[in-house]
């Protein structure tokens, strides 16, 4: 994937680091990322203009971003980064991450001159907020398509066995030693051995936070089945 961006060592230094680090080197995540300002023609490097009509703040010009959009290391789906954007979330995740590529385009200042939306396939936005420029939404973006790239997380099982895997259902409570800390004691189906009761305690949980949770992605699946139901009780 590439990243357009006026702070490429931003992407760059996350990219280095942890668990996107180690995919980079072991060469299961590659990105390029190109610095907005060489795609510039006048010797300040400008851009960002103010806006017609007035207003407050600069926005992106769109003379740089359109013609770093015609570099060859830009792969289609162009995707802008925007709190006007669609909410990502990991159907997109998993969406990006069937892709052989796509590229993000970052925003800084009060906005993009609009014919930047325009060019972009479509717009993602992290959530309902506004930050200070695409960067941060970009790495998020990358990071959570990049773990569920094969060989990416240690144990491919994690990333399918997680919140919002294919039932957008949250994740189910997890323990490890000790087995008591000042009386909060692990749950005894754990201990049990009963790996059916564990499966069905492990479902019911899952269940219930997630409609103490999060009762938006209740609705969203369309309720609770019968059998659901049966698991509950
Ligand atoms: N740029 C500024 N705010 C943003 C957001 N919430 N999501 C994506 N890009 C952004």
């Amino acid at each position: 994937m590439s990243v357009i961006t006026i702070f490429p060592q931003m992407i760059e230094q996350y990219l280095a680091s942890s668990v996107m680090g180690r995919a980079t080197k072991r060469e299961l995540l590659e990105v390029t990322v190109l610095d907005l300002r060489s795609f510039t023609d006048d010797p300040h490097r400008s851009i960002d203009d103010a806006p017609y009509g007035g207003g407050p703040g600069m926005l992106m010009m769109a003379e740089p971003m359109l013609r770093a959009l015609s570099d060859p290391r830009v792969v289609a789906p162009v995707i802008g980064l925007s709190p006007i954007g669609k909410t990502f979330d990991q159907v997109d995740a998993r969406a990006l991450s069937s892709l052989a590529g796509f590229t993000l385009v970052c925003g800084r200042y009060e906005g993009f001159d609009a014919r930047i939306e325009e060019r972009c396939d479509r717009l993602l936005s992290i959530g309902d907020f506004v930050l200070a420029g695409g960067e941060l939404a970009a790495l998020v973006v990358i990071e959570a398509t990049a773990r569920l790239l094969e060989g990416v997380l240690g144990n491919e099982t994690s990333a399918k066995d997680e919140s919002f895997a294919d039932d957008l259902l949250l994740e189910y409570p997890q323990y490890t030693r000790p087995r008591e800390i000042d009386g909060a004691a692990v749950p005894e189906v754990l201990l049990s051995g009963d790996h059916g009761e564990v499966d069905r305690w492990r479902y019911a949980q899952r269940l219930v936070r997630t409609m103490q949770h999060r009762p938006d992605l209740i609705e969203r699946r369309g309720g609770i089945s019968e059998k659901e139901v049966e698991i509950l009780h």
